[in-house]
């Protein structure tokens, strides 16, 4: 048998010269998660990565267009051409970096809990709901599904589509506890604080970042660059305050 010499791959041009060729850049997010991506009263689609979004679409010259993608078809949709880039607070895992590549991170958070009021000074802490008898709410296929089964393995957990539906049921006392990433816990506490204790020290630790098809250094070192000019300027901290601190 004769040893080849595997092909070397096609040439392919980055994303970048189509975002710039069709005149618009392409962002995937599922909005739902506050305060990153949520729709307001008019039903627009805003928030912290919406804010990015339309920065870099100005950068680049171009016009942004928002494609909002169930969760569990996001990467899917990515990798199918669906749109150019994933800006939706999604955590970079391990798993998920096989099958993406991610941009360097743009904040870090981790797990928090939100339980019901009548477990106040019982429940302090994760730790005191790995147990059968309490019920955590979550939603499918977020890393609040991942570290509920990896740090609570004997609750009882219940996965749904959406976080408000997961939510909604420790505030309708159907769970005892909602397990999510701190922003949208800090979010929803603030609105919503008269039947919850918001257990806001975060036990994982969580990089969020963009996701781009595997292989396109071009795209990535425009992000990164972009990234790095924002936290410079100012435009970074602008919108952090505008949408954390408020
Ligand atoms: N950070 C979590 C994860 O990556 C949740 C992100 C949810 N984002 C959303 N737009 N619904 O799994």
């Amino acid at each position: 048998s004769t040893t080849e010499a595997a092909p070397a791959p096609a040439a392919t041009g980055s994303v970048l010269d189509e975002i710039v060729k069709r005149g618009e850049l392409h962002v995937g997010l599922e909005a739902g998660y506050m305060p990153f991506e949520l729709k307001n009263k008019q039903g627009d689609i805003v928030g912290f990565d919406v804010d990015m979004a339309e920065r870099m679409a100005k950068d680049l010259g171009v016009k942004l267009v928002l494609v909002n993608t169930a969760w569990d078809g996001i990467i899917p949709s990515l990798l199918t051409k669906k749109f150019d880039i994933i800006m939706s607070g999604m955590t970079v895992t391990p798993e998920r970096n096989v099958q993406v590549n991610f941009a360097s991170p743009y904040i870090t958070i981790g797990q928090t809990i939100l339980i019901h009021k009548k477990h106040e000074g019982v429940v302090k802490s994760y730790a005191d709901l790995n147990d059968p008898k309490y019920i955590i709410s979550t939603k499918l296929g977020v890393t609040a599904d991942y570290a509920t089964k990896r740090f609570m393995p004997n609750a009882t957990i219940r996965l749904f589509e959406t976080e408000q539906e997961a939510v909604m049921e420790v505030i309708n006392g159907k769970a005892d506890a909602f397990v999510y990433d701190l922003p949208y816990n800090a979010s929803f506490f603030s609105q919503n604080s008269e039947n919850l204790v918001f257990l806001d020290d975060p036990f994982t630790y969580e990089p969020l970042a963009w996701a781009v098809r595997k292989g396109d250094y071009d795209f990535m070192n425009w992000l990164n660059n972009f990234l790095a000019q924002v936290k410079g300027d100012g435009f970074y901290e602008e919108t952090y305050n505008k949408w954390f601190l408020t």
